[in-house]
């Protein structure tokens, strides 16, 4: 076990995508940012400094932080901003995972270019439960304005709208030569013959959740969320926004005179505009430096993937479905097999009366809105965590968040017309160590699509998954309590529903919310707290002296 440390930096760079120029926030100038490594039960510890004229916090999405919540970096939930000026240092052990996690700015829209990679590998001598790779290739996928990040978070609040779609998909931060006047702006993958390499693919994209693939390659999933899976084999992946998603790439056995295009674009079901653009990279193969000399001159032919059509909901089920844990001695699947607490939570859109002096462009003055249960989350103006710990939460948040939907319809039929959205702080109190069981219905108010949400502290198991209605009396009979996916991020299916399960084994305070950036700014998101235990190695600690304050 060993103590990393990293210096991060947070400043402003010029950096230069479709033919502009412009200022981003990054970290120590880098874009996408700086690669965290780790093994399996290291330390990190990694002091983020602000330099930029923005309040700035980060999350270190997918890693458990047992024990460690004051670490975790949502804003206003588990610490206030790190202020211009101010340093605070994010300490933490990375217990019992390894794989691939992604860290990323959890305030306001900061993370459209502040995000970056953490490789967690498997402790010392110990071998993947997968072939031997030559190679591994961080492969992460974004989203780039033209516009800066302030104009684009205003217009999607101020008008209860979607927001202006962005200009461009990124793959390593390069939207590909797709793009107007951007062939030098492309990804490429070198590759040797003959080899296995290792592609940590990580879906960073602020509203969009992605196919991707790599014309006449197949992949082989092998891990999702740093949890080994049992591997199966793709032509192309679905990746939602915060999951990621190991896959091997085994490359032909001889150099051939092609060049393949690797290829990502969105997996849209809502009756939003989105843009349907395609980022693109290029996979090359090195030849011989005897080969070279001949060949020189012959012009390589360029080969596209075909991916799934963008509303192929089909595919996407059928995909989550094959996602499956190792469960086996040496990586077993600890599923709660009985449940203490049982939530039925609704996400989706709905609508909520219009602030005074504002004009907004929903039916009969309303504006388009989002929530769990009917409740649009309100930000505190004081981190949760802190009012949690300190036994000051009068006047930040209460513990009443619904258990249940307000009253049952059908979800994903006919919408009613009383769907009003309320809007509150409230959170949900769990017992150390509850095993608790939660079913995620989307709901199609305003129209159906699909929903990735992703809980903060833990994972969860996906115990079952269906389209339309969940059904109380037949669906729990079918539920997977064998080798069910454990994950932080899961696709709640557009028109359909997810079960999860999970043990509340890690005091705190815990986001939970959906991925997609404009439905956690228009509130679909709530809070989690689980209590101390009794004995002292499950109580948290308290906070490092160098907490931000508000
Ligand atoms: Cu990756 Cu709360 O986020």
């Amino acid at each position: 076990k060993i103590t990393r440390h990293y210096n991060f930096n947070v400043q402003l760079q010029n950096v230069t995508r479709l033919c502009q120029t412009k200022s981003i926030v990054t970290i120590n100038g880098r874009f996408p940012g700086p690669r965290v490594i780790a093994r399996e039960g290291d330390r990190l510890v990694i002091k983020v400094t602000n330099n930029v004229p923005y309040n700035v916090t980060i999350h270190w999405h997918g890693v458990r932080q047992l024990r460690s919540a004051w670490a975790d970096g949502p804003a206003y939930v588990t610490q206030c901003p790190i202020q211009t000026g101010q340093t605070f240092v994010y300490n933490f052990t990375v217990t019992g995972q390894r794989g691939t996690l992604w860290w990323h700015a959890h305030i306001s829209w900061l993370r459209t270019t502040l995000y970056g990679p953490i490789v967690i590998l498997p402790k010392k001598h110990v071998p993947y439960p997968f072939p031997q790779t030559f190679k591994e290739v961080p492969i992460i996928f974004g989203e780039w304005w033209k516009a800066d990040t302030e104009t684009v978070i205003n217009q999607a609040m101020q008008t209860g709208l979607a927001p202006n779609l962005s200009n461009a998909y990124t793959i390593n931060g390069f939207p590909g030569f797709l793009y107007n006047g951007t062939t030098k702006d492309t990804f490429k993958l070198k590759v040797k013959a003959g080899k296995t390499y290792l592609l940590r693919l990580i879906n960073a994209a602020l509203n969009n959740e992605l196919f991707f693939g790599i014309a006449n390659h197949t992949l082989t999933v092998v891990e999702a969320d740093a949890v080994y899976v049992k591997p199966f084999r793709t032509n192309y992946v679905l990746i939602t926004p915060g999951q990621t998603i190991n896959v091997l790439l085994k490359t032909k056995s001889k150099a051939p005179n092609a060049a393949f295009v690797i290829a990502a674009r969105p997996y849209a079901t809502g009756p939003a505009a989105f843009d349907n653009t395609t980022a693109t990279g290029l996979l090359e193969y090195k030849k011989s430096s005897v080969s070279n000399t001949k060949t020189k001159n012959k012009k390589l032919r360029l080969l596209r993937p075909v991916l799934p059509k963008f509303n192929d909901t089909i595919f996407a089920m059928k995909f989550n479905k094959k996602v499956r844990s190792l469960a086996n001695a040496r990586f077993p699947a600890k599923v709660p097999k009985t449940v203490d607490k049982h939530f039925f939570f609704t996400v989706g859109l709905g609508i909520s009366s219009c602030p005074k002096n504002q004009a907004c462009q929903g039916p009969n003055n309303t504006r388009v809105t989002a929530a769990v249960n009917n409740v649009s989350f309100v930000m505190p103006n004081i981190a949760l965590l802190q009012a949690h710990f300190f036994n000051k939460s009068k006047g930040v948040y209460t513990t009443d968040f619904p258990a249940n939907p307000p009253f049952r319809f059908n979800y994903t039929g006919t919408p009613p017309n009383n769907i009003m959205i309320s809007s509150g702080t409230k959170a949900v109190v769990l017992p150390f160590n509850a095993s608790v069981e939660l079913i995620l219905q989307d709901t199609s108010i305003i129209g159906a699509e699909s929903h990735p949400l992703h809980l903060h502290g833990f994972n969860f198991f996906v115990v079952g998954q269906g389209n339309g209605n969940f059904d109380p009396k037949k669906d729990p009979s079918k539920f997977n309590l064998v080798d069910p996916a454990e994950r932080n991020t899961i696709g709640v299916p557009s028109g359909g529903w997810v079960a999860v399960r999970f043990f509340a084994d890690n005091p705190g305070v815990w986001f939970m919310h959906c991925h997609l950036e404009v439905h956690t700014s228009w509130g679909l998101k709530m809070a989690w707290i689980v209590q101390d235990g009794k004995l002292h190695h499950q109580k948290l600690p308290p906070p490092p002296s160098d907490l931000p304050k508000c």
